[in-house]
């Protein structure tokens, strides 16, 4: 009889991807895709390791499962993504019953590794999980990327464009989770975009640790090294924007940044809308704001990190940017693109962290105005450079500043988005939420609720804001919508 396999995901979006994978390889080696625990012979958790909370909460749920796992012996358990990366054999020790520890480098193997699994139980009279551990990649093979297509939404989709991550954020630990950066090749990133939109995805979102940095190894080892490098390969300097994978450089004609990567896809696939995340400010370029202006498709929205507004912060940081160089950026960006939605990720409670940091972090915000914010207290991560200073900002302190900065930010999403009142928007429309209107996303990002019937999924209307609540803008249907 088919196995049965429930998988439940934790952390970032490239997490999310990397779920649908998972469950597409799976479902072509027979599984069943179940949505409940209890209906489940196989539970997979794809967990994230960012800070301390995320897995403490896929730790509490896996122990649950224990539980369950008592009362049905045959049940598989395992726990797959960054905090198996991070935590290694621990788990075991921590939670006796698992059977598969498999890093983020590791997914394709997956077929293979629970085969492992039931064999291992087959043979020994397991009294606890089987403990199969598989974490020493340090790059995922992109060439074993299965060809199966799965994906949980009908109207956008996500396509991972690189994996890992070869910068050193003091306190980050997702490259030693996810490994060496590899971005997977122009070509075969058209072709799935293009497959998209021929089944009738209207979106992509581009994933990846640092889209900035595509194209800096690709899988067969091509690719450019360095800044400096890349602009002389790719005749950067000379001709900003002219840049394209189209043509490409004599000497490298599978070498591609991000803005070229950006450029074919709009140039020479159908899809209506392109995003992309996360982004890095120090590999956020010029040709980047150039491209975003320029490319049709690609919507009015990046997310671009700061995590802090002081140049000593971010120094400790190894961001390798300060806060002049950012706001800069920005307004260069607002110049090439004037309407761009702006979101950032804040860390408070770093290492350090002074009341004139906190209160440059504020200011920075005010002059940029983002659209929206992610606020993170600090939390120390083992094996992260930082995690050997002392975690030196008190508990309630950090949990003031966090505060602080999303009543900040708060305000300021509110005037920006009551400014909205009276105009029309781009709606790409996804879904019904539960109180029966239709949702979708505007080009800059705000989710935006309003009336209409079930043949508009999936399609771009406009529609005329006509109040805003919280973070979502209520309108209605603008006369001629369906464009
Ligand atoms: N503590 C708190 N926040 C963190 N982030 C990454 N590592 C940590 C950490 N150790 C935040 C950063 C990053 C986002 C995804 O998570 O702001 O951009
Ligand atoms: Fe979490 Fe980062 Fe891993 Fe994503 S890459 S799952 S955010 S640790």
């Amino acid at each position: 009889m088919a196995q049965a396999v429930y998988l439940q995901t934790y952390g970032c979006q490239m997490n999310e991807r990397d779920s649908e994978e998972i469950l597409g390889m799976l479902g072509a080696q027979g599984y069943v895709v179940v949505d409940r625990e209890d209906e489940a012979d196989v539970i997979l958790l794809n967990t994230c390791s960012v800070r301390a909370h995320a897995e403490e909460r896929a730790f509490g749920k896996m122990g649950l499962m224990q539980k369950l796992k008592r009362e049905r012996p045959s049940l598989v358990l395992g726990i797959l993504g960054c905090m198996a990366k991070a935590q290694r054999e621990d788990i075991f020790r921590r939670l006796p019953q698992v059977d598969l520890v498999a890093g983020p480098a590791e997914i394709y193997d997956l077929p293979d590794l629970l085969a492992g699994v039931a064999e291992r139980r087959q043979q020994q009279q397991l009294g606890a999980g089987a403990r199969v551990l598989a974490i020493d990649r340090k790059v995922r093979p992109l060439d074993r990327r299965p060809a199966t297509d799965y994906r949980a939404g009908q109207v956008a989709a996500f396509v991972t464009i690189m994996e890992g991550c070869d910068k050193k954020c003091a306190y980050c630990i997702v490259p030693t989770t996810r490994g060496q950066e590899v971005s997977r090749p122009v070509d075969e990133i058209l072709d799935e975009v293009q497959q998209l939109a021929r089944a009738g995805y209207r979106q992509v979102t581009l994933l990846g640790q640092n889209v900035n940095s595509y194209g800096k190894r690709f899988p067969d080892g091509s690719g450019w090294v360095g800044p400096a490098r890349r602009r002389q390969l790719l005749h950067l300097s000379a001709h900003p924007g002219e840049a394209n994978a189209r043509s490409g450089p004599p000497d490298g004609p599978r070498l591609a940044d991000f803005p070229a990567l950006l450029r074919a896809i709009d140039g020479k696939t159908s899809i209506d809308r392109v995003r992309f995340t996360t982004s890095h400010p120090f590999d956020a370029h010029e040709e980047l704001f150039q491209a975003m202006a320029e490319c049709r498709t690609v919507c009015e929205f990046l997310h671009l990190p700061v995590q802090s507004g002081s140049d000593h912060l971010l120094r400790a940081m190894r961001r390798g940017y300060t806060a002049e160089h950012y706001l800069g950026q920005i307004t260069r960006l607002r110049e090439l693109v004037p309407d761009v939605a702006l979101s950032t990720d804040i860390i408070v409670g770093f290492p350090g962290e002074t009341e004139a940091d906190f209160e440059a972090t504020c200011d920075l915000m005010e002059r940029v105005r983002y659209d929206s914010a992610f606020v993170f207290k600090y939390s120390p991560r083992p094996g992260t450079e930082a995690a050997g200073w002392a975690d030196d900002v008190p508990q309630p302190v950090k949990e003031h500043r966090n505060q602080a900065i999303l009543a900040l930010q708060e305000r300021i999403s509110r005037e920006k988005l009551e400014a909205t009142v009276g105009d029309d928007v781009e709606v790409l429309v996804e879904e019904r939420n539960r109180r029966g209107q239709l949702t979708g996303k505007s080009r800059g990002n705000t989710t935006v609720v309003f009336d209409g019937a079930d043949t508009l999924i999936g399609e771009m209307v406009g529609v005329r804001v006509a109040r805003v609540t919280g973070t979502t803008m209520i309108g209605e249907l603008a006369a001629g919508a369906a464009r």
